[in-house]
């Protein structure tokens, strides 16, 4: 995300609480929603993070940009997106109807959310439409947790083949640690930022992207996971990763060091083979929380793993992210990934590798959680 945005203000009490608990190497509370923000009265009560996920959520649902519903200046100003126009209070008003339809006639499930009507336009259409109809399908990813699928091949031999084109268990085995260097582009970003990574196996990953407004940390220490940036980014100093944040940091994690894959998530399932710009791909699905999937793509030919799709909840809808990985190289015997995307919905962002190097010692600092940004807002 590259944008001005202007601040928004964080009460003391809040960045001290966090401050301490910081200190300490512990996940804080999160911050939650109406602490943060002036003016939120249905999405009272949620993580930040999620507030803003649902954010995008809305927005994806309705094919719509952040100030068709905000006014214009709160591209400019955090502070702004407070103020309510005609088409925001229309969304409130539809988050409690949707609340409602689910509560009435859903047992309180989150079955509708703004997708299952919108579809992606700002009025839900009426009629058919005889082109969907008639037109080439949409490919879909399946975001339940598949019941049945194809025996052959197992999910168990996919993954070993993967294990296999990387350089073999054993030699993935030896990898402790990961330090790169690279860039990072946004969607909507003019230029390339420097990219620093630094992982240890298992399962802790730090990135710090030096964008030209400041740093934008993301560390996940096994346990726990934050994101620092700066207020242009952000409309809080630091952000605490929460549930299926957790979970997919995790993953990102664990994936840098796959030799321990198959006990990265559970349940594993096969489904029918596909194809991703007319590749045929093998389809693996597993799940970390036992409710929302995880689909692995595996190229049939190389049996490399070319995109993984997870999911978010919120209490408004399912959130998507995909990360597809490309270029990979050879590094000291294994095969690396040196390129790849992240898509989710209010957004897009490409890192590309330029050197990787392999268990080098890395300070456990790295790990820890980050600090305020020198330029974000304190009062
Ligand atoms: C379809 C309308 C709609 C779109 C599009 C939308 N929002 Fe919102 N936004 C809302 C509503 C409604 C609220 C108030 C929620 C409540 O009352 O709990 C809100 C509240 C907010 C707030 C809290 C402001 C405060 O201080 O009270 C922020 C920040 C925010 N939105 C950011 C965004 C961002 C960033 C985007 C683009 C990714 C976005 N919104 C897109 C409808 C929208
Ligand atoms: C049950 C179907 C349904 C669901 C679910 C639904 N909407 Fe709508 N929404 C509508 C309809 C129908 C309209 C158009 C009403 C009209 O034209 O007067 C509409 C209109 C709107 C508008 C006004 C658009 C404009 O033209 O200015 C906004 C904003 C909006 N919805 C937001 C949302 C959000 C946010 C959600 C999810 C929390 C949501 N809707 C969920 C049916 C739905």
């Amino acid at each position: 995300m590259k944008r001005t945005f202007g601040k928004i203000l964080v009460g003391t009490a809040v960045v001290c609480l966090l401050s301490v608990a910081q200190l300490r190497g512990q996940q804080p509370k999160p911050l939650m929603s109406d602490e943060a923000f002036k003016n939120v009265q249905a999405l009272k009560g949620i993580p930040v993070n999620q507030f803003l996920a649902t954010m995008g959520f809305i927005s994806a649902s309705l094919g719509e940009t952040c100030t068709d519903c905000h006014v214009g200046e709160s591209g400019g100003s955090w502070a702004r997106y407070a103020d309510d126009t005609p088409r925001k209070r229309t969304a409130r008003r539809m988050i409690a109807m949707v609340a409602e339809i689910n509560r009435m006639y859903f047992g309180g499930l989150r079955e509708v959310t703004c997708y299952s009507c919108h579809r992606g336009g700002e009025r839900p259409r009426v009629t058919p439409s005889l082109a969907d109809l008639y037109g080439p399908p949409h490919p879909d990813e399946p975001d339940r947790i598949l019941k049945e699928g194809p025996t052959k091949p197992s999910a168990d031999e996919i993954l070993n083949r993967f294990i296999e084109a990387l350089g073999g268990r054993e030699r993935l085995g030896t990898v402790t640690s990961l330090a790169a260097k690279g860039a990072y582009k946004g969607f909507s970003d003019l230029d390339t930022s420097a990219l620093e990574l630094f992982a240890r196996a298992p399962a802790e990953r730090t990135t710090i992207v030096h964008t030209p407004n400041g740093d934008v940390t993301t560390v996940y220490n096994g346990q726990a996971g934050w994101t620092a940036a700066p207020a242009t980014d952000s409309p809080v100093p630091v952000l605490a990763m929460t549930a299926g944040d957790l979970d997919g940091a995790r993953l990102d994690a664990e994936l840098l060091f796959p030799a321990g894959i198959k006990q990265a998530l559970k349940q594993w399932r096969v489904g029918y083979p596909t194809t991703l710009d007319d590749r045929d791909v093998q389809v693996v699905q597993g799940t970390s929380d036992g409710k929302y999937p995880v689909n692995l793509y595996f190229d049939s030919k190389s049996g490399l793993l070319v995109r993984v799709v997870r999911y978010t909840d919120s209490p408004i809808g399912l959130s998507p992210t995909e990360i597809d990985y490309t270029d990979y190289r050879d590094v000291s015997g294994i095969k690396i990934p040196f390129r790849w995307t992240v898509t989710w919905l209010d957004g897009r962002a490409t890192t590309e590798l330029t050197s990787v190097a392999l268990n080098r010692p890395i300070d456990t600092a790295k790990f820890r959680p980050p600090p305020d940004p020198p330029n974000s807002e304190k009062k």
